[in-house]
């Protein structure tokens, strides 16, 4: 499609709308779409049990790789008292909740959400969380990186295929609108919680391309136009992700959980793109073996659904470090990615972002305990394989060179019976 076509003007206005937000920018996306978005449920016990079961209702490539919704809203919220919420509150935002889900199809093609929770809200309570929830407070996971900790109560991730119900849902959720989807919002989340900061992006062939034009990326437009992410190639393959099942808290109060941390990473592809050539790209992301032997054509569609980073590629990183004087990205973090039976530990589900004009990654995974995710982010880091002569902390160190830490935070993602402002005993008081 080419730029100037009535389509690609529609789809470039749906994707300013999202970024920008507000009433104006939904009122220029209702204009633009006549496709009515799919209702909800009248009865939501028929919705899953956990928040974080999105697999099933969503699209799948043609290798049967999970592809997560094209538009998605991070809203860091702040409860509007000191101390405990009361059952008003918890009232405010199960009444908010129920209306999205009578409102908009759990779906890609309606709207897909969950509400997770800090440390420091668990922490306005007296009684600990349980032994076996890992929820520690954000803390820095590397040498180098000095980034701001996400202290908010809540995180409300909201994510769609389309732009218009993911900005009319959230212009209802803050009382900007009376109704969502045509479903009247009785109370909306704000008469509980205030939104303190607000982060938008997106995923998928063809967005990164034409987002290019931001800070961070030179300014020969060299994302390629089938990428769905700003680095040129596709993540995510179904082999190399955890399942929802493996990441889920299996017992105690709060069965059906699972932990999220989330970082905000800013991205400078100047030398990733000028200084380099493709198989210089596919070394430094997936393992110089990768490029050796040509496993990678284009953005990686062809690698079916597997990185091909087999344990051989794994235990030959040093060797790698010593033979090509690199290391890849992948390669270095799948080190600590797989428990003693060989099962992937983290569910990842990173989407890009332009906020503030920078190209930026916001990076929710989804793990059993936060530690799972600071041990692989550990092994991410390759401070272990600095002691070889190529390598530095940055450079030749997988993608290091062109990421930078700006924001953690840790979350609990309650399953769906305990996901309006849960006690840390696993309770719901007054609903
Ligand atoms: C701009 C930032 C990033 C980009 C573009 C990126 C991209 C990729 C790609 C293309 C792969 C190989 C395909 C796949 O398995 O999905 C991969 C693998 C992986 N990445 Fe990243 N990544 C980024 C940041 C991170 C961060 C911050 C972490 C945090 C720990 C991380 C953890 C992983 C893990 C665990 C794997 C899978 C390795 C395995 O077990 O097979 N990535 N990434």
């Amino acid at each position: 499609m080419s730029p100037g076509t009535d389509e690609w003007s529609r789809r470039d206005v749906l994707k300013a709308a999202v970024a920008v937000g507000g009433a104006g920018a939904l009122s220029a996306c209702l204009d633009l779409t006549d496709e009515p978005v799919p209702e909800g449920v009248s009865d939501p016990s028929t919705l899953p049990a956990r928040q974080h079961a999105w697999d099933d209702l969503l699209t799948r490539d043609g290798a049967e790789n999970v592809e997560l919704p094209r538009h998605q809203t991070l809203l860091y919220l702040t409860l509007d008292r000191e101390g405990t919420p009361t059952s008003d509150d918890r009232r405010a935002v199960e009444e908010a909740l129920s209306t999205l889900d009578r409102a908009y199809e759990r779906s890609n093609r309606g709207l897909i959400y969950s509400l997770a929770y800090s440390p420091a809200y668990f922490s306005r309570f007296v009684d600990p969380l349980p032994e076996n929830v890992d929820l520690p407070e954000p803390r820095r996971l590397s040498p180098f990186e000095t980034p701001e900790f996400d202290r908010q109560d809540a995180l409300l991730h909201l994510a769609s295929d389309r732009a218009d119900a993911l900005i009319e849902a959230e212009e209802a959720l803050t009382g900007e609108r009376d109704t969502a989807n045509e479903v009247t919002i009785e109370t909306p989340l704000s008469a509980a919680f205030s939104v303190d900061s607000r982060r938008t992006g997106f995923i998928g062939k063809g967005m990164p391309a034409e987002k290019q034009d931001v800070a961070g990326i030179p300014d020969d437009d060299p994302v390629p136009e089938e990428s769905p992410l700003f680095m040129g190639f596709k993540a995510g393959f179904a082999k190399n992700q955890a399942s929802e099942e493996y990441v889920t808290i299996p017992d105690g109060p709060f069965a059906g959980a699972t932990t999220k941390h989330v970082s905000k990473l800013r991205q400078r592809l100047d030398d990733w793109y000028v200084e380099q050539e493709f198989d210089d790209r596919v070394a430094e992301m997936f393992s110089p073996a990768h490029a050796e032997r040509g496993l990678v054509e284009g953005i990686g569609d062809n690698l079916g659904d597997d990185s091909g980073v087999t344990p051989e590629i794994i235990e030959s990183v040093r060797e790698h470090a010593q033979q090509y004087g690199r290391v890849g990205h992948a390669q270095k973090a799948a080190r600590a990615n797989r428990d003693d039976e060989g099962n992937v530990r983290l569910l990842r589900r990173h989407f890009e972002s332009t906020d503030e004009n920078e190209a930026s990654l916001h990076f929710p995974s989804l793990q059993r305990r936060i530690t799972d995710f600071e041990e692989v982010r550990e092994a991410m880091n390759g401070t272990d394989l600095t002691d070889e002569p190529a390598i530095r902390q940055r450079v030749n160190n997988g993608i290091l060179e062109y990421i930078f830490v700006k924001n953690r935070g840790n979350f609990l993602v309650p399953p769906r019976r305990l996901r309006v402002l849960p006690t840390p005993t696993g309770e719901v008081p007054g609903l």
